[in-house]
């Protein structure tokens, strides 16, 4: 058996879709949802998601203002321009890229943001609303994850075995508090995996469902996997590659091409994850414009 193919674009574009309309909506209104966006330093992945995410944002109509500063800015420099970014009345959502340089502290400048702009969820207001079950802005990968699996047929997340794998602040911890929700969107039954777990593999072969969020390739191999089971890559791994010509390409964490003769449902990398974690932080800014407009 070949595993069904979950495609990310297709279900990003029909978020995207339901989302323009809105945006169209709210225009009418004369309210247009608006973004800010904050890059220090130079990394070339973190370079590559902040130009995707603001070319997607221009493709729904959503203003986007791009700040790009040197490796070397201060902390302060960096709290004033979020406290700017707060204030200003165009931007819905602040987005400050991750991860920050080692010389500022980075849940100070989380902290700094306004809960209510804080479309990536990761102010701890926010993820306290979450892990409570209050209305909260989502992190946008888990929230992207969550409603991939809610979009493909056959996927039932009632009473399922999860084992996800990675307990980061930005996918393995919150995904793991939205799955256990008592909600439509939860109900399941959850296991993280981590780099201290005991044995792994045995936890994912009871899994029916194993999201694998560890950043390593291969973490992941078909053995670990049970018959029938739905696969959610997470991971983005460069590797060498010397027949491209960036020199690198994309791999996720798991042994796509023998995982795939095994589930029965995988996403690929790249076009898995990746476009549902940039739509979720679209449906944030557009969600956060209504509520300052007491559309909500
Ligand atoms: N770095 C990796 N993923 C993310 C994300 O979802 N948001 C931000 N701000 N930085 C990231």
């Amino acid at each position: 058996m070949s595993a069904y193919i979950i495609d990310g674009k297709v279900i990003a574009a029909q978020i995207r879709e339901e989302l323009k309309a809105e945006v169209a909506n709210l225009k009418q209104k004369n309210i247009v949802p608006g973004l800010g966006v904050i890059l220090v330093g130079a990394d070339p992945a973190s370079i590559s998601y902040v130009t995707a995410k603001e070319k997607a944002c221009e493709e729904i109509g959503i203003y986007s203002e791009d700040n790009r500063l040197p490796a070397d800015t201060s902390e302060k420099d960096l709290l004033a321009l979020v406290g700017r970014m707060n204030n200003n009345p165009k931007i819905n959502g602040i987005l400050v890229q991750l991860p920050l340089p080692k010389h500022i502290d980075e849940q100070k400048v989380l902290l700094a943001i306004d809960p209510a702009k804080d479309v990536d969820g990761f102010h701890p207001m926010n993820v306290g609303k979450m892990v409570v079950g209050d209305k909260a802005f989502l992190p946008c990968t888990p929230h992207g994850v969550v409603q991939m699996l809610l979009r493909t047929l056959g996927v039932n997340l009632d009473g399922a075995e999860v084992v996800i794998v990675g307990r980061s602040n930005i996918v393995g911890k919150p995904l793991a508090n939205m799955l256990i929700q008592k909600s439509k969107t939860g109900n399941a039954t959850v296991t993280v995996c981590h780099t201290r777990t005991k044995d792994i593999k045995a936890h994912t072969l009871r899994a029916d469902i194993v999201i694998a969020a560890a950043g390593r390739p291969n973490t992941i191999t078909a053995d670990m996997v049970k018959d029938g089971a739905v696969v959610i890559d997470v991971g983005v791994n460069r590797i060498e590659d010397a027949t491209k010509k960036s020199g690198f390409r994309l791999v996720g964490d798991c042994d796509f091409d023998a995982i795939k003769e095994k589930a029965s449902a995988i996403t690929p990398v790249p076009g898995g994850v990746g476009p549902m974690t940039i739509t979720m932080l679209l449906y944030n800014t557009v969600e956060s414009a209504k509520n300052a407009n007491n559309l909500l």
